[in-house]
Parts: structure tokens; C-alpha cells; sequence
């Protein structure tokens, strides 16, 4: 027997389809409520509400469980490969060998961006915040590849937008930093891998090659893994948002880009940085820090989320992955012992402990990447490069769906009910 809810409203009685989840999750199907009521549903921030059904990724926050079409993602710590996530999330399944041969060869062949996209590169400022180039650049890739704005059901066009996105998201991105540095591009080399093709576009000199480390490189890899979907977040929600008026691929992504570089979401790693950097500085210690955030004088960035509320499995891994980088480098950062200190700290306090504030993926993720040399204005396109599988997997499964209708939620007016426009008068 399915089970429902009953809600009385105004002495009139509805029954209520709850619909089940696969993994415990369930929800009230409030889709008719307004039609039979005249009422809608109270819900700022969407704090419970459901805004569709995925199979993409299931997330148990009370538990600290992330899952990635139902993998543990504690399961990709051992030789983890980004590119091989990215089609499990995209297209539903672990490909095979040669499936993910193939999808590789598609990135390496599309790791180039077309010349005339170097000169947009040229028109921004060098002080331009490469999450704004990011988004401008990949609007900019469909007017450059029109073809892919047309999806369709055409399952190898998607597959070709898809390693097209992932692979040049990585070109934009390094091209970004290069023009915030005023050094010349560098053309990615078909010869290197994911992450090291964009380290090297990133980094190399004409007088010194960028090698990347095999340990930094799988440090890279999971740190990608770990990002690279977190169902309905705030960018995630936007590209489907935006992807719901049946705008392209790119514009969606383009606009993802664009919400996580909130400091809330994605934007966070910058201002943890921020943050554990005025400690080192001198500026405060721990103690006042967690002080002034307890009298609500500032947040600690790297803290607290929507969902997790026991710990965030992402961050317990990042640890890890710090401590082997840290091993490789040989640099030991003195903001992961103030990183450390803070956590301790919090977690011994009522303050953190009652409101079920524990460290997530940000908070750790800016120190790993300092040492692996990456800048700190572009820690949040690194979210980005690895949050975009996450993006297109969403995008592709609402446009896969049948039936889907444009997204548009209501409000509350609460405005003055009625007034008299009164025209100036401009004699
Ligand atoms: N520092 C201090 N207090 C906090 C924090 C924090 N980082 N996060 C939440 N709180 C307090 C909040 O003020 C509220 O207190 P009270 O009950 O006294 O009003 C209580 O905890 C409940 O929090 P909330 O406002 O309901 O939390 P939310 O679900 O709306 O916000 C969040 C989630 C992640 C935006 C928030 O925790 C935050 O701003 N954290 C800092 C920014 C950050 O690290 N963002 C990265 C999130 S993980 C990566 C990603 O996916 O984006």
C-alpha cells in the first residue's frame, strides 16, 4: 500500500502521494496542493523541498554518506581517476575499457580552443577574476561549436559536448590564470593526461617544462572525484534551473559557474585561505576568532552545511589527501596546524556542536591546494573543473526526462496590496 499524508487545511481534508526514494529518502508530493487549495507551499532556501528525482547521486547527511550513482565515494581513494567518474556520472554506469578509451581520445582531441577564442581571453583585464572569464568562456565555446547547441536526442553529440565541456573547461581555465599573470598560452600536449595536461598549461616555462608528480597527480584526481557532484546544491540547482527553460548545455553550465562562486558555496575555499591566513598573520588567534564567530560577528568559512549534519565524508578524505601531498612536497603548511587547531577547537564548542557545524569539503581543499602550487584566485575553478561532470549529468538527466516543464516557483507577496501611480509631472 502507498503511503501518504493527510493534510487538513481550512476544515478540508487532502491525501497526500508521498514518493519513496531508493536509499530511505521520501517526500510529500505537494505538486496539486495549490490547485486543490488555493495555497502553495512556505519553503525560502528550499530547505525541504525536493525539486526533482535523480539517480545520480544520493547523499544521507545524518550519516555522512555520499554516494555516486550508489558507489561509497570512499571507494574511488584507491587509484582514482576523474575522467572515468565523470562518464559513471554522466552516463549512468562505470564505462568499459573501451568506452572509456574512446571518451579519453574525444578530450584529448578537444583540449584545443579555437584561436579566435584566444583574443576574448586578450579583451579581459589581467586583474579579471578567472571564475568570470570561466563563465564568459564556456557561453563563448557554443558560439564557436553552434552544433552543440542542439543537442537533441542524439546520444553521441552528447557524448562529444560532454568531453568538449570537460576537456576545454581545463584550457579555459588555465588560459585564465595565464592572462591574469600576462604570460603567454600554452597549448595543451596530447600527450599528458587530465590533470597533467592542465598543469602543464598552467605552469610550463619555454625554459621549464611542468612535470607533474604521479602522487600529486592522484591527489588531483580525487580532489576533482570529491567535487565533482553534490546533487542539489546551489549551482547544481541553478543549472537545472536554467537548463529547465530548455536553454543549451552551455548557458546552464555557464550559469553554474556563476552560483558557485558565492562564498557560501564554492567561493568558500578562498575565504578559508582568507581566514586561517589572518590567524597565521598575527592578527587573532583561534580562541577570538571562534569568539566573534559565536557572537555573530563572522562566519567560519569551511563550516556548517545544509546537509551534513555529522561530518562531511568529502572533507575526512581531503585529509588524507593533505597529509600525502604534504609527504610528497615536504612543505609543511603552517595553516593545516591553524586549520587543525580551529576544527579542535569547534568541535569542543556548544556553539559548533549544537548547531551541527563540522568542517566541510572547503575547509581543507585551499590548503592542499597551496601546496600543490595552485594560486588561491583559482581554487574556486578548480571547484569548478571538478563540479562540471556533476553539472552535465544534471543537465542531461532533467533533458532526458520526458515531460519536464520550465521551473518557476511561487511567492508570498507581501507588498503594498494596491497603489495609485501618480505620473510625474516634467513640465
Ligand atoms: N559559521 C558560524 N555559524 C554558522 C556557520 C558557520 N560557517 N554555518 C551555519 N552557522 C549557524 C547559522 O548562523 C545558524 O545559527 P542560528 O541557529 O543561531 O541562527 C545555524 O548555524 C544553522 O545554520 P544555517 O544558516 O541554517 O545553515 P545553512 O544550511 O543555511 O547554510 C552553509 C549552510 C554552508 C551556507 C553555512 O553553513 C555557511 O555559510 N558556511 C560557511 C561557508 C561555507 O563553508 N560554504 C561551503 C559549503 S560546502 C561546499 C559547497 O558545496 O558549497
Amino acid at each position: 500500500m502507498p503511503r501518504t499524508a493527510t493534510l487538513t487545511v481550512d476544515g478540508k481534508t487532502l491525501i497526500l502521494p508521498i514518493i519513496e526514494g531508493t536509499s530511505g529518502e521520501a517526500g510529500i508530493d505537494v505538486s496539486k496542493l495549490r490547485d486543490q487549495t488555493g495555497l502553495l507551499t512556505y519553503d525560502p532556501a528550499y530547505g525541504n523541498t525536493g525539486a526533482c528525482s535523480s539517480k545520480i547521486t544520493f547523499i544521507d547527511g545524518d550519516k555522512g554518506i555520499l554516494r555516486y550513482r550508489g558507489i561509497p565515494i570512499e571507494q574511488f581513494d584507491t587509484n582514482p581517476n576523474f575522467i572515468e567518474v565523470a562518464w559513471l556520472l554522466i552516463f549512468g554506469r562505470l564505462p568499459k575499457p573501451d568506452e572509456l578509451l574512446r571518451f579519453s581520445r574525444k578530450l584529448t582531441l578537444n583540449a584545443m580552443l579555437h584561436e579566435g577564442m584566444k583574443h576574448h581571453f586578450e579583451g579581459f583585464p589581467v586583474n579579471a577574476p578567472p571564475m568570470a572569464i570561466l563563465s564568459a568562456m564556456i557561453n563563448t565555446l557554443s558560439c564557436f561549436d553552434p552544433e552543440m547547441l542542439h543537442l537533441g536526442d542524439d546520444a553521441e553529440k552528447m557524448e562529444d559536448a560532454a568531453a568538449s565541456l570537460i576537456s576545454k573547461v581545463r584550457t579555459i581555465a588555465a588560459y585564465s590564470y595565464r592572462r591574469h599573470k600576462g604570460l603567454p598560452f600554452v597549448y595543451p600536449d596530447p600527450r599528458l593526461r587530465y590533470c597533467a595536461n592542465f598543469m602543464h598549461m598552467m605552469f610550463t616555462y619555454p625554459y621549464d617544462q611542468y612535470i607533474l608528480d604521479p602522487v600529486i597527480d592522484e591527489a588531483l584526481n580525487l580532489i576533482f572525484i570529491l567535487h565533482a557532484d553534490h546533487e542539489q546544491n546551489c549551482s547544481t540547482s541553478t543549472v537545472r534551473m536554467v537548463g529547465s527553460s530548455k536553454a543549451n548545455l552551455f548557458a546552464s553550465v555557464a550559469a553554474g559557474v556563476c552560483a558557485l562562486w558565492g562564498p557560501l558555496h564554492g567561493g568558500a575555499n578562498v575565504e578559508v585561505i582568507d581566514q586561517l591566513t589572518e590567524i597565521h598573520k598575527g592578527g587573532i588567534s583561534p580562541e577570538e576568532m571562534l569568539q566573534q564567530v559565536k557572537d555573530k560577528k563572522r562566519q567560519l568559512m569551511g563550516f556548517g552545511h545544509r546537509v551534513y549534519k555529522n561530518f562531511d565524508p568529502r572533507a575526512r578524505m581531503l585529509q588524507k589527501v593533505a597529509e600525502k601531498v604534504f609527504a610528497k612536497t615536504n612543505r609543511r603548511d603552517p595553516l593545516l596546524d591553524i586549520a587543525r587547531k580551529l576544527e579542535e577547537l569547534a568541535l569542543k564548542d556548544s556553539y559548533f556542536v549544537d548547531r551541527k557545524l563540522y568542517p566541510n569539503v572547503d575547509f581543507y581543499s585551499g590548503i592542499i591546494f597551496r601546496a600543490i602550487g595552485i594560486p588561491l584566485e583559482m581554487f574556486t575553478v578548480m571547484f569548478s573543473i571538478g563540479r562540471l561532470p556533476g553539472w552535465i549529468a544534471q543537465w542531461k538527466e532533467q533533458h532526458d526526462a520526458p515531460g519536464g516543464r520550465i521551473a518557476r516557483p511561487r511567492q508570498i507577496y507581501t507588498g503594498t496590496p494596491l497603489a495609485e501611480y501618480i505620473p510625474i509631472d516634467r513640465r
